[in-house]
């Protein structure tokens, strides 16, 4: 019988931690755990694309701002809100999705299950690349071959 509770409550905070919407949470909190590839982040253009748009004035415009930062209007940054620099530029999470529940997992079990797509994590490609950002005019012209060794990372085997 004390087994069966067990199963049961187990399968309750399973589906508990995974019915939570994930959040975007910003970079400063996936330094937590990648130090190495946020301070590699850092020395990318993504990382400067909000001062981009700081010497031109720009940061109100949305039309902007929309590239300039990570998850405008959409879970991330909003314009006037206490948490805005927190999302400014194009962070990690503008490309592999909301991470605060592959964070929570990632601090209870230090395993594989943290990269669970369910969690809310995506894996990005050249679609991600194209889809929103690399498209328009101000840019050179785009080829996932030749961007890609700029900001080229990977998997960390150990982390901390
Ligand atoms: C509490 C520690 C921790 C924090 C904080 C953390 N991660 Fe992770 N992350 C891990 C671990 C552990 C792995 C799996 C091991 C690895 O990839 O080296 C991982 C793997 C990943 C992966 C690869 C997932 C896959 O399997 O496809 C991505 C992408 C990722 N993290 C993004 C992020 C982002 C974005 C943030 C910030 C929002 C973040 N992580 C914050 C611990 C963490
Ligand atoms: C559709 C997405 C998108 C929008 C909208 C956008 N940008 Fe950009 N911006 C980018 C990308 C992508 C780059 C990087 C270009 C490259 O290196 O190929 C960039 C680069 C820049 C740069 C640095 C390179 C340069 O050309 O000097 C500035 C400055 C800039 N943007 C300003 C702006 C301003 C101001 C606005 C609003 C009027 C704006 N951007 C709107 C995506 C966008
Ligand atoms: C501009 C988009 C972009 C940004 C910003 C970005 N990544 Fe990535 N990331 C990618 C792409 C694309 C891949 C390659 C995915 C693949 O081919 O498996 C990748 C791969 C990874 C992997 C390896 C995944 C695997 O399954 O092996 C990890 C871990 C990771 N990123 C973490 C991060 C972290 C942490 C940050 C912030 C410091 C970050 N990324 C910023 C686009 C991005």
């Amino acid at each position: 019988m004390k087994k069966l509770m067990l199963i049961v409550l187990c399968v309750c905070v399973v589906s508990l931690v995974y019915a939570e919407e994930p959040r975007y949470v910003g970079v400063k909190e996936c330094k937590i755990c990648h130090k190495k590839l946020v301070e590699k982040w850092e020395r990318t253009a993504h990382a400067k694309a909000f001062e981009r748009i700081e010497i031109k004035n720009a940061v109100k415009e949305p039309d902007c701002l929309r590239c300039h930062v990570t998850a405008f209007n959409a879970g991330g940054y909003k314009m006037d809100d206490p948490n805005a620099s927190k999302f400014e530029a194009v962070q990690c999470e503008a490309c592999h999705g909301p991470g605060s529940q592959h964070i929570k997992i990632a601090k209870e079990s230090d395993t594989e299950k943290s990269g669970d797509k369910a969690l809310g994590l995506v894996t990005p490609s050249v679609v991600t690349c194209k889809k929103e950002c690399h498209k328009k005019a101000h840019f050179r012209i785009f080829t996932y071959e030749e961007y890609w060794p700029l900001i080229e990372h990977k998997r960390e085997k150990t982390i901390k």
